[in-house]
């Protein structure tokens, strides 16, 4: 594991980031008519007012230069019962839309069928950060399409579903 010289490792990083629970939501876009998505955990809330989101796209990332080249995102957040989707938009180099339904949304990229939420940005700006990049984008449309379903959750490197106190 690569030393960061910082007296802790990578996979230490990696463990104590982990401790931090997030939801899962699939990053999409589309270029050219061609879909493009990638399953990610680093998106946030960041304005209000303006209202404005971010997301950490990694630089191996094949999928965020078209996104990102269509000057629009959609944010798709899964639910637990959606696992599956992650599963397929976690992997780079295959045909990622083949088996899941969708349709354009306002900017054109895709909102996946069964998603609880969706938020979709324009890019406003992009951040170096590393080995990866802040995207930040203004919101330009929001729906809360499944107020009941529970969402799929990433705690440990493993996931799981809300439970409420
Ligand atoms: C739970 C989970 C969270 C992830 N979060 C991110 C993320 O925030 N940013 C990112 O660039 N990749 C993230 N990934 C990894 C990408 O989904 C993965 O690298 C994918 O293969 C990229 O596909 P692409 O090459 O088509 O962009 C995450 C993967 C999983 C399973």
């Amino acid at each position: 594991m690569a030393d960061t010289g910082t007296g802790f490792d990578a996979r230490e990083l990696r463990n104590t980031m982990g401790q931090f629970c997030t939801g899962v939501v699939i990053a999409t876009g589309c270029l050219d008519g061609e879909p493009a998505g990638f399953a990610a955990q680093s998106f946030t809330s960041l304005s209000l007012d303006p209202p404005l989101v971010g997301l950490a796209p990694g630089k191996t990332s094949t999928s965020w230069p078209k996104i990102r080249d269509s000057g629009s995102f959609c944010i798709n957040v899964l639910g637990a019962h959606q696992k599956a989707i992650c599963d397929v938009f976690a992997q780079s180099g295959i045909d990622k839309f083949a088996e899941f339904s969708w349709r354009p949304g306002v900017t054109g990229a895709p909102v996946l069928d069964g998603v609880i939420a969706y938020v979709e940005c324009d890019l406003e700006a992009e951040h170096d950060a590393g080995d990866h990049t802040v995207a930040v984008g203004r919101i330009r449309d929001i729906r809360i399409l499944d107020a009941d379903a529970p969402p799929l959750l990433f705690f440990r490197g493993a996931y799981g579903r809300f439970a409420a106190f």
